[in-house]
This record gives structure tokens, sequence and C-alpha cells, in this order.
């Protein structure tokens, strides 16, 4: 039989290439949701890793909450005016007949534990933080997922406006240290009392003047809802009167007033640069005097990339059917911080780098290697294999790949006279060592124990420029 020409073979393997092979249709994300893919998550340790060694720093102690509650736990604290409640909240009935809804905010699950555990009995201030998942259904766009991942930390019992201060601190030391340029946006929206006399004078200038007709179909119901949100809004018409708009800190009580003088206060001595900001309200219902919001510096004009956000909540708990309980808190948007970790080009180090490879050449040598591993893994050393591969040279590849210092080589020579190679990866230079002084040869070249497990951390500053 003639056999085909190689064209033929070659334009056949192609199609088959790109046939349908798969039996089954494959899945997608949904919409607005996000993987986290290995090389990605790196820089998702750094921030997670800078956030709990802060959190640790300031007092704030871990917890978790559910990630389902009772749709009505967000209904009364985030609120019925709020977007959250009104338009994102994933709530559903479920099967035993329960409105329950996955949680938006980690806020109201932190006040209700707190609440629920009866935590006014201990020490105050409690200082507790949470990362986590958060589920919104808003629009997807750049840097806003439907599910999202917060750092948010809360703190009960302080009144003082030393408290505020020191969660603001919190957030831009998080960001400095981080190397991300953020300025914080400040306002105070004052008390019940002080607010009430401030949004009858927003509601009369939007009266005056034909203003309320020139107004988006929102901020007409917002008028009637929650003028406050009017500040918030970004369409061109509504935002092209907030030049003329009365300012909430005018009509500041005098308590309000002093309490927000001295958070200011508090900020200048500690050098933290923030922007005062009488248009910033936040979204959530249950906010009081001091709000706040992290920009990065040259994203200004982009609220809705707000790196994180909080502020004062003093009628919360008490709301929620605890004692009454000053608090205050913040969350910052996990994602948005990565993006821009990975903006400002931070150079990680490899959490590989440094790294003791073990390599074996026949499976005599395999099976020691195995048991090597395993001891010096044990020992707290950073050992890393590819015991799948027969290949001494893709073995030492892959070392090179991951940044090995030392390489470990076992042979069938090796095995029969009980040493084992080093090889230096820099020099290339190897040496044999009696098999059984090994730990101990490993453990001396590394001084000061360096190639220890640890995480990828961002270099310092001056180890980059070193
Ligand atoms: P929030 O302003 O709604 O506040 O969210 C805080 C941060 O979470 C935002 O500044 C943003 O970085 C991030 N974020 C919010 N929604 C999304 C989204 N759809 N996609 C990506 N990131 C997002 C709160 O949630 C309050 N519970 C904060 C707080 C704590 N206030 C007092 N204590």
């Amino acid at each position: 039989m003639p056999r085909p020409a190689k064209k033929t073979i070659k334009k056949e393997k192609e199609k088959d290439a790109t046939a349908p092979s798969r039996k089954y249709k494959s899945f997608s994300r949904l919409r607005g949701m996000k993987d986290i893919l290995p090389e990605e998550y790196r820089y998702w340790e750094v921030a997670k890793k800078k956030a709990e060694d802060l959190a640790r720093s300031y007092g704030f102690k871990r917890i978790e909450t559910p990630i389902l509650e009772s749709a009505d736990l967000y209904e009364r604290s985030t609120g019925n005016s709020s977007d959250i409640v009104t338009k994102e909240m994933y709530a559903f009935i479920d099967k035993s007949g329960e409105k329950v809804s996955l949680r938006p905010e980690a806020t109201p699950g932190i006040v209700r534990a707190y609440v629920e555990h009866g935590m006014f009995n201990l020490p105050q201030p409690v200082k507790l933080f949470l990362i986590g998942s958060l589920f919104r259904h808003e629009k997807p766009q750049s840097g806003r997922y439907r599910q999202h991942t917060q750092i948010d930390m809360e703190m009960f019992g302080e009144p003082g406006p030393v408290a505020d201060a020191q969660t603001i601190l919190m957030t831009y030391n998080f960001f400095r240290e981080l190397q991300i340029n953020v300025q914080i946006q400040i306002n105070s929206i004052g008390c019940k009392e002080c607010r009430k006399i401030y949004v009858s004078k927003l509601v009369d200038f939007y009266k005056e003047r034909g203003r309320r007709s020139k107004l988006c179909v929102d901020c007409k119901k917002r008028l009637v809802k929650n003028p406050l949100r009017l500040l918030d809004c970004k369409e061109e018409k509504c935002v092209s009167m907030l030049g003329e708009v009365p300012q909430i800190v005018d009509s500041l009580c005098d308590d309000c007033r002093n309490h927000f003088i001295k958070v200011l206060e508090y900020l200048d001595e500690l050098d933290v640069p923030y922007n005062l900001n009488p248009l910033l309200v936040r979204g959530l219902d249950y906010y009081n005097r001091t709000v706040f919001e992290i920009w990065s510096v040259g994203d200004e004009q982009s609220r809705q990339s707000s790196l994180g956000g909080g502020g004062r909540y003093d009628d919360l708990v008490e709301h929620m059917g605890g004692r009454p309980t000053p608090a205050c808190g913040f969350g910052l948007g996990l994602e948005r911080v990565v993006a821009k970790i990975k903006e400002t080009n931070i150079p990680l180090r490899s959490e590989s780098e440094d790294c003791i490879f073990i390599a074996q050449l026949g499976e005599q040598a395999r099976r020691k290697a195995f048991l090597l591993f395993e001891e010096l893994r044990r020992a707290g050393l950073k050992v890393r294999q590819l015991f799948t591969k027969d290949s001494l040279k893709a073995q030492l590849e892959e070392a090179n790949r991951l940044g090995a210092k030392f390489s470990l080589i076992l042979g069938q020579k090796e095995i029969l006279d009980g040493t084992i190679l080093i090889r230096d990866m820099e020099s290339g230079i190897q040496e044999v060592v009696d098999y059984k002084k090994i730990k101990a040869e490993i453990e001396k070249r590394l001084s000061n124990g360096e190639s220890k497990e640890k995480m990828a951390v961002p270099l310092d500053k001056e180890e980059k420029s070193a």
C-alpha cells in the first residue's frame, strides 16, 4: 500500500489537534468571580502576612464568622438604604424556609459574634480581625468582583479619638510597608443629632433653585430615603452641583467637632497624610463621626477603586441587641491591594530561593533520596526535589530554576560508597561527602540557617539596592 505523503500526515495531525476531542463541555467560572492561580498567590501571601503581623502588633485577635448568616442581620446593620442590601446581596430562602444571605461585608457578622458571645464581659477594647470572602452582586469591572476578599479589623469598647486614629494609622502602615503610595480621605458625618440638622440643610439646598429636578433618577429617590448619599453620586449632572453643597463639618455639634479635631491632631502628630473630604459619607448605614477611605495616589478620580474604607459605628452594637458599645474599624480589599503590589513591581523573594535540591539517579538512589528528603524537611531545611524525573539533567535544571543553593546528588556509585555529592549550584563545584555527615555538613554551609522554610516576602528597599 502506498504510504501517504508526509504533508498529508501533518495535516491530519493538525486537524486532530483542533477537532473537538472532549466528550463533555467544560465549565467557566461565574461572571465577576476570580481564580487566584499559584503565581499570583505569592502576592496574596505577602499582603495577608503583612496584615496578620500588623494586626498582632496592635493587639488584634483573629476571628472567623460564617459566610452564611440570616439576611435580616445585614438588613438591620448594613442598612435598608444601602446599595449592598437593596441591590447586591446574594440572599435566598434556604431549605428550612429561612431568608439567608452570603456575607456581603464582615462588620455585621463580627458585631453579632461580639454580642452573641458576650464579649462585652472581656476587658475592653476588644480587637478582632478577619480575613475572608465577601459576596456582592455588583456590575463586574476592573477591580470589582462579585466575590472579593477583605482584611477586616474591628475595635469595640473605645470611644476616644485615639481608637479612630489608631485604626487609620494601621491602614496607612499596611500600605506604606508594602510600598504602596496611598492617601487617606477623611470626613466626619457627626452623630444622629447633628446629622439630622445637616440633612435638612442638604434637602433644602436641593429644593432651592430647581436643583432637585436636575438630579439623576437614583438621587431623586435618595433625597427622600437617604439624602447623605447624594454626596456620593458619580453622575455628571449630580456631581456638577456638589461644589456648592453645604458641608457637614459646619453642622457638627461641639462633641463631634472636638472628636474630629482630636483625630486629625493624632494623624498630624503621627505624620499620616490625609485629605479632608467633605463629600465622603460611605455607603453603609451604620457609621457616625469619623469615616475614611484609602485611595491609591494617582487614582483619586476613580472612587470605585478605593483600597479600603472604614469608620466609627458607635450605635451599631446596641442596634444589634448588645449593650451600648462604641466601635470602629475598617476593611481593605485584598484583590485591589494585590493588584497594586503587582503594579509597583515589588520584587518578591522566591519561596524556593536558596533551597537545597535533592537529585537522584537510579531506583535505589531514588529510595534513599526519598528518606533523606524527609529527614532534612523535618529538620526544618528548605528542601526541594523532582523525584518523578529520571534524568539528572532535568533535575539539575529544576534546581537552577528554583534558585537552589546546593544540590545533593545520589547515584549508584554513591550508594555503594556510602557517600553523596554536594554541588554548589553557583560555582558548579562538586564535593564528595560521607553520607552520614550530610546533615551536619549542610547546616555548616548554610550558616545562620538561611535555608529554613520562610514565606515569599518583598525585599526591603536596602536589599533591593544592595
Ligand atoms: P466597603 O467600603 O464596602 O466597607 O469595602 C471595603 C473595601 O473592600 C473597599 O474599599 C474595596 O477595597 C473592597 N471592595 C468592596 N467591594 C468590592 C468588590 N466588589 N470587589 C473588590 N473589592 C471590593 C466595608 O465593607 C465595611 N465593612 C468596612 C468596615 C469595617 N467599616 C467598619 N469596619
